[in-house]
């Protein structure tokens, strides 16, 4: 990932797919405008765009700073800002070697990413031979989705319901009892009776052994006025089996009717150093 950090702050770029098209060198084969899916209301003004920056760190006053930063080095290469949101993570931690945070439904999320940097590496990264262009090795496919909660309705239903229709207690433990980082037996709970066979976890990756390439970190926003949410952020090396087989198994599932996805959009993140800007620039 490219990061620019100072003071503990990271940044990363993600390139639209409206940027790198009529570059000298070929773009990311899988690189294209985010499609809307089932039941998304993208807001035009609030999706896509050509480049996407990413300022991350502990501290919002150093964070806010770095922003300022990027915002006068856009305007003076002529860059103007598309749109932009503000995330946090609340409860933020590292446990067993997972990134974890609570989002505003109150489950924390970040179980099923991998605990071991290989296996980031694995899920993430563009290879050799993967039919990429060069410059792209050692880059990511970063998906973006700005998914609104309705976070009343969802606080009627009582905790037990809320458990069943993620497929996790809040705290990460599994329904059947499995303890949170071991994998849980779906073949013997093949009705759904433990864990409903329409959860968000049971249709995200129901073949234990063979998890979905991809690796999610994402933030809560509030906007005030209800408008509250995730920022649902994650990377992978293949765009077709890794974020798009998700999201199409998760269509019907029943969190579906909690959940609104307004923006977002693909882009690709490069790999670091500068070869990429020498490929992709005028010849
Ligand atoms: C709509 C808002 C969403 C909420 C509230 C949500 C919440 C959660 C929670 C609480 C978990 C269980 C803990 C964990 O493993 O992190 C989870 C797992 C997961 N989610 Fe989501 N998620 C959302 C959207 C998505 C989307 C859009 C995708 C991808 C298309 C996705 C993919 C996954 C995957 C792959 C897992 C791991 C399943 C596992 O390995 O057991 N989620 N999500």
């Amino acid at each position: 990932m490219r990061s620019l950090g100072r003071g503990g702050v990271g940044v990363s770029l993600g390139l639209g797919a409206s940027l790198v098209e009529g570059a000298a060198a070929s773009s990311p084969q899988q690189l294209t405008v985010m499609p809307s899916f089932v039941g998304d209301l993208l807001d035009p003004t609030q999706s896509h765009g050509d480049l996407l920056v990413r300022v991350a760190g502990e501290h919002s006053a150093a964070v806010r700073e770095a922003i300022q930063g990027v915002k006068a080095v856009a305007a003076k290469t002529g860059w103007t800002v598309r749109w932009a949101i503000d995330g946090f993570r609340a409860d933020n931690r590292v446990e067993g070697g997972r990134g974890l945070a609570r989002n505003p439904f109150h489950f924390t999320e970040g179980f099923g990413n991998p605990d071991s940097e290989r296996e980031v590496v694995d899920r993430v990264l563009v290879r050799d031979g993967q039919g990429e262009p060069e410059w792209a090795v050692g880059g990511s496919y970063q998906v973006v989705r700005v998914i609104r909660f309705a976070t009343e309705l969802w606080d009627k239903d009582s905790v037990p319901e809320q458990e069943r229709i993620m497929g996790r207690g809040r705290d990460g433990r599994w329904l059947d009892g499995t303890p949170t980082a071991e994998e849980p037996n779906f073949a013997a709970d093949p009705k759904g009776r433990r864990t409903p066979l329409d959860s968000h976890v049971r249709l995200a990756a129901p073949d234990r052994r063979n998890p979905p390439p991809l690796v999610r970190r994402s933030y809560s926003y509030d906007r005030g006025d209800g408008d509250t949410g995730i920022i649902f952020s994650c990377y992978q090396r293949d765009l077709v089996q890794g974020f798009e087989a998700v999201q199409k198994r998760l269509e019907g599932e029943a969190l579906a009717k909690y959940v609104l996805t307004t923006g977002g959009g693909y882009f690709f993140v490069p790999p670091p150093g500068d070869a990429w800007i020498d490929a992709l620039g005028d010849e």
